[in-house]
């Protein structure tokens, strides 16, 4: 199924496969497209028919290499505040939709585009992927939520240095610092993360999503209020049929069968 021509959605009714597709434009996001993002990260949260999800770029070239810079040019202060807020706003939507989302990063990830790869929840990497946030070089500063994330993901010195150097990273160096998970030959990019999100849906369907929950959440709390929600989390499990299942199944030295899996 598609849904306009500049974001393509494929569900095969467990796994939905997003893929920004302007290649001619290096899947730039625009206006538009970030508003059919949003949309899609809704879809994520309330459609039963959607598991976990994929999310890349069409083309050879590019996963996203950032905001459109010609919506960026038009902008003034007050619109360009808007755009950053909209743009957050949408990023977090993904990145709390409460299922897996992985990035499955085939090009340019930039700007915008490394912003996007980081709201997801995993990312796997092509081994010609390339990664930076080159705002700094245009006069602008990241606006959907780089400066937040990068830290939180590399720390704060290798955050700074990408931020502000403008520097672009290969797939090799990303990993390294832990903005990837792994890496991959291109032709195996879309096969791995598949894997990957299909070996996370056999799990607990619930405690995936309290774990994701868990930590999406509890990284913006206290040590404390974060031990409470796990241990919330971890007490609301105990009365699931989920939890009956996964402990029963091995002590019966069998596989799960979760419901609705
Ligand atoms: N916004 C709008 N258009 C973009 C874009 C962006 N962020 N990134 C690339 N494009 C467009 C180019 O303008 C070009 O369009 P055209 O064919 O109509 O001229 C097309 O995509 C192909 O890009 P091109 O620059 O010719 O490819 P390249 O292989 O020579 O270079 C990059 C690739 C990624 C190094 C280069 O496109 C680039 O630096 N892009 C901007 C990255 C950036 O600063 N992102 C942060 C934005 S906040």
């Amino acid at each position: 199924m598609a849904n306009g021509s500049q974001l393509l959605i494929e569900n095969d009714g467990v796994v939905a496969t997003f893929t920004l597709n302007r290649p001619d434009k290096l899947n730039a996001l625009n206006d538009q497209v970030m508003a059919d993002l949003g949309d899609a990260a809704d879809r994520i949260t309330t459609e039963d028919a959607i598991h976990g999800v994929i999310l890349t770029g069409a083309g050879p070239k590019a996963f996203v290499a950032g905001a459109d810079i010609a919506d960026l040019a038009k902008q003034g202060p007050f619109d360009g505040k808007a755009r950053a807020l909209r743009g957050q706003g949408v990023l977090r939507r993904l990145e709390t939709c409460g299922k897996p989302v992985i990035a499955a990063v085939n090009g340019f990830a930039l700007g915008g585009g490394c912003e996007l790869a980081m709201a997801c929840h995993i990312r796997i990497a092509s081994d010609n992927a390339k990664f930076g946030q080159p705002e700094v070089k245009l006069g602008i500063a990241p606006g959907y939520g780089g400066t937040q994330r990068l830290p939180r993901l590399v720390g704060k010195g290798r955050a700074l240095q990408l931020i502000l150097t403008g520097e672009m990273i290969d797939a090799a160096e990303a990993y390294r610092i832990g903005l990837v998970n792994k890496v991959v030959p291109a032709a195996e990019l879309m096969a791995e993360s598949e894997k990957l999100l299909r070996g996370i849906l056999a799990m607990g369907p619930l405690a995936v999503r309290l774990s994701l929950e868990a930590v999406e959440r509890g990284l913006d709390m206290s040590m404390e209020e974060g031990l409470l929600l796990e241990a919330n989390h971890f007490g609301l499990l105990a009365a699931t049929a989920d939890m009956k299942e996964g402990l029963t199944a091995f002590l019966e030295k069998r596989a799960p069968k979760f419901a609705g899996r």
